[in-house]
This record gives structure tokens, C-alpha cells and sequence, in this order.
């Protein structure tokens, strides 16, 4: 069995513009076809509360539903490195409920890495994490969280100018960060900061292609949601094979072929 990706192999990945992959999941058996697909990294992000549990709003995750998906996450991914998502006011209002909740994540989830939305008003928060032996990986730009009272995720105005996103990434990764996610960011401040920053860059949607890496968000990326049946998507849509497939045992089953005993 290969080791689990770990940062030092990120840093290596940079270095030598290898670019790497850090793909969603929120189940086991999901988790283990990522990591044999070969992505570095897993995040269990907080869409999952979109696209596992069927909540409007990213927002409405619990810590502990996502430490339950993480949890699951981490026993299927032999090789990746298993980042989870610390959620909507899981570690706002104090730097101790923020160690707190990312230890959880650890503890309970097994998580080799906690991933956090904000800028530099953060940095505290970020090394009080990493003090505690945690690793972080920062998220900024355009995020979830940030689109409260701005109409939706995909609404908001470019809010945090450019300088702002660079201060904040600059002083994340001074704080301890080991990467950065950044969602959102014009493609040429993502393709500068890819640059500037020693630690790895990655593109959470719409930041263009020039980032250490990319973070896919697949119900999205792969189309495996109903509502991708009819828009499209960039892969798949994985939703149509599902459908094909599971009509074909409906109408084997009504048509009352054997199924059980069938075999390709
Ligand atoms: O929750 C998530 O999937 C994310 C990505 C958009 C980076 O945070």
C-alpha cells in the first residue's frame, strides 16, 4: 500500500510544477474511487450539505454531520490526504472553539487537515490551529460563507478587492497555512499569487488554470446531481449513466426478467 500524501510531497509537487488534484467527497465508497483515481488530496467540503444532505444552504452543515462525513471519507481514502471542512461558525467566534473544532476533526473524524474560510483577520486563528499540530489549508476569495445577505454563492460582487485577497493569502500562509484554496479570484491575482506564495495555490472554481492545482468539486464538475441531466456539465454528466442503469433494472424488474441471477 502506497503512504498518504503529506505536505512536504505537495511542496516537492510545486516545486516541480506537478500539478495536483484535490477532489470532493462525502462517503466511503465515493472516497475510495477518488483515491483510486489517484487525486493528493480529499476535501470534505461543506457543499456536501448541498450535495450529501440536501440542506438550501451551505451554512446549515453541523460540525458534527461533518465530522460523521469526514469520518467515512478517511476510512476509504488509503493514499489521499483527507481535508475536512470546519463549518459556518465552527471556529468564528474564538480562537479556542476554533482549536476545539478542528481537534475534533482529527479526534473524531480521523482528518489529516482542516480546511477554513476567511482572510487575515484569521491569522490568529490559523496559528493557534497549526500550534496545536493541525495542518490548515486556507480558503478565500469569492466562498460559501462570504455570500450571506450578498443573494447566493454565485451572486456576490467581487467584495475583498484584489489587494485584500493577496494580503490575506500572504499573511495565511505566514500564519502557518500549507496551501491555499481560491475560489472565484480574477485567474491573473490566482496566477500571481501561484507565484508569489511558497506554499501550493489551488483553484476552487473560477480562478482559472495557472494554480498549483485544482479542486473539483465533482456533483458540480461531473454532473452527478438531477439538475445536470438537463444543463450539462463539464465531465460526465455521471447523473445519466446512474439513470440509465437504474432504469434498466426498473424495466427488467417490470418486465419481469430475472435480475437476481443476471450476469454482464
Ligand atoms: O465545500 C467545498 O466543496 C469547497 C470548495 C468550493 C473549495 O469549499
Amino acid at each position: 500500500m502506497s503512504e498518504r500524501v503529506n505536505i512536504p510531497q505537495l511542496n516537492r509537487m510545486k516545486a516541480d510544477r506537478q500539478k495536483m488534484v484535490c477532489m470532493t467527497a462525502y462517503d466511503f465508497e465515493t472516497a475510495r474511487l477518488v483515491d483510486k483515481a489517484g487525486a493528493e488530496m480529499i476535501l470534505v467540503g461543506d457543499s456536501g450539505a448541498r450535495f450529501a444532505l440536501g440542506y438550501e444552504d451551505a451554512n446549515e452543515v453541523t460540525l458534527d454531520e461533518m465530522i460523521l462525513m469526514t469520518r467515512s471519507v478517511r476510512r476509504g481514502a488509503q493514499h489521499a490526504m483527507v481535508v475536512g471542512d470546519l463549518p459556518f461558525m465552527s471556529y468564528q467566534v474564538n480562537v479556542e472553539d476554533a482549536v476545539r473544532a478542528a481537534g475534533r476533526m482529527v479526534k473524531e473524524a480521523n482528518a489529516d487537515a482542516v480546511k477554513l474560510e476567511g482572510g487575515e483577520d484569521y491569522a490568529p486563528t490559523v496559528k493557534a490551529i497549526v500550534r496545536a499540530g493541525i495542518p490548515v489549508m486556507a480558503h478565500m476569495g469569492l466562498t460559501p460563507m462570504m455570500a450571506i445577505g450578498s443573494g447566493g454563492y454565485l451572486n456576490q460582487e467581487l467584495a475583498p478587492v484584489e489587494d485584500q485577497i493577496r494580503r490575506d493569502a500572504l499573511t495565511l500562509q505566514e500564519a502557518g497555512a500549507f496551501s491555499v484554496v481560491l475560489t472565484r479570484v480574477p485567474p491573473a491575482l490566482a496566477t500571481a499569487l501561484t507565484h508569489e506564495l511558497r506554499i501550493p495555490t489551488l483553484a476552487g472554481g473560477g480562478a482559472g488554470d495557472d494554480c498549483d492545482g485544482q479542486v473539483c468539486v465533482m456533483h458540480g464538475v461531473f454532473g452527478m446531481t438531477v439538475d445536470h441531466l438537463e444543463k450539462g456539465s463539464l465531465y460526465g454528466p455521471l447523473a445519466k449513466p446512474f439513470l440509465d442503469t437504474a432504469g434498466a433494472f426498473i424495466a427488467d424488474v417490470r418486465a419481469g426478467k430475472p435480475v437476481r441471477s443476471r450476469r454482464n
